[in-house]
């Protein structure tokens, strides 16, 4: 725990890291991903069975926020008509980053490290009627769980179009180089929300922890940027806290690829595809707060209404 502390403090600064900490111990927050019920139907529903707090649907994600000290959000149920489930219970900072990867009708998408799937259906969705959705994830056991989430939320058709693969990430680059129009990587990470609730875990942490998986992920990341087309966008995104996974992969990563072809990190309004105006604004109205780092951007839980821990980055393929 001391070294963990340590090397937070040496981030954040003692008295920020005071703060985050606490929030992160907190049980995570999530919104209501609307899949085969709109928002009135759902709040209609929920209050039939006795979930009375507001709720405020956010259109621009699709998705509907109860405030933070609601109880725990009602199950997903499974709708006899559709034969669809109507929400998928998603972290509110997940839903914005996938989203700002910004794909549009028709498009040929990745999601290079997929399971179990949430950030897959923000994708699914924006996708709409046309294009081709490959979902990759090298675990098994979380590839048969991201499989289940297909059959509970996709319709048949989409799911005709939604290809679900196990390679490793690395190997994109040889596998499918200059295929997709957007990729998302949402790597593997020390995901401190769980390593802080996980004591025998946190007593074994050393500095060469984030160091092992910023090496995994740098492979990663490389793959799925040789994976776009030219002109292609990626988002690479973590729910780590140190720089380390984040901003020093996505350099690392960019030093290696710029030696084959040109890739400019994006930032501002450049980071989002066109849709600053709505989801910017959209975020702020659900107290997301977007803490710019060295190439990126995080949303922490503490100043972010419970929302979080997510970083992410935008990158593209240039021509
Ligand atoms: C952060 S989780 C992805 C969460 C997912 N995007 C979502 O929103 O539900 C990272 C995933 O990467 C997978 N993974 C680990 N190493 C990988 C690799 N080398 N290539 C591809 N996927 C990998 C893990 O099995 C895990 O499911």
């Amino acid at each position: 725990m001391k070294a963990y502390d340590a090397s937070m403090q040496r981030v954040f600064g003692g008295g920020r890291w005071r703060e985050l900490k606490e929030a992160l111990l907190r049980p995570a927050r999530a919104c209501a991903l609307l899949q085969s019920a709109d928002a009135i139907t759902l709040e209609q529903k929920w209050r039939e069975r006795g979930f009375e707090a507001p709720l405020v649907a956010l259109e621009d994600l699709g998705c509907v926020v109860a405030p933070e000290d609601a109880p725990r959000l009602p199950k997903p149920h499974k709708d006899l008509s559709t034969g669809f489930k109507d929400y998928y219970p998603l972290d509110l900072a997940s839903v914005l980053c996938a989203s700002a990867l910004g794909v549009r009708t028709g498009e040929t998408v990745l999601d290079i490290a997929a399971a179990p799937g949430g950030k897959s259906l923000v994708l699914a969705k924006a996708l709409g009627s046309r294009g081709r959705l490959v979902l990759n994830d090298v675990s098994p056991s979380r590839r048969a769980r991201l499989k289940q989430v297909l059959i509970d939320y996709l319709p048949t058709q989409k799911r005709q179009r939604t290809q679900v693969l196990g390679q490793k990430g690395a190997a994109f680059g040889s596998l499918m180089a200059n295929t997709f129009d957007r990729v998302l990587a949402d790597v593997p990470c020390s995901g401190d929300r769980h390593l802080l609730a996980n004591a025998s875990e946190l007593e074994r942490w050393t500095p060469r922890r984030p160091k092992l998986m910023a090496g995994r992920q740098v492979g990663i990341l490389s793959g799925g940027l040789h994976a776009l087309k030219p002109g292609g966008v990626l988002v690479y995104a973590t729910c780590a806290l140190s720089p380390l996974e984040n901003d020093e992969v996505v350099n690392a990563a960019v030093r290696r690829c710029r030696r084959k072809f040109p890739v400019s990190v994006l930032s501002g309004e450049h980071a989002w595809q066109g849709l600053e105006g709505s989801l910017v604004k959209t975020a702020a109205s659900a107290d997301v707060e977007l803490e710019e780092t060295e190439v990126g951007q995080m949303v922490l839980p503490d100043r972010s209404a419970g929302w979080g821990p997510l970083y992410w980055c935008v990158l593209r393929k240039d021509i």
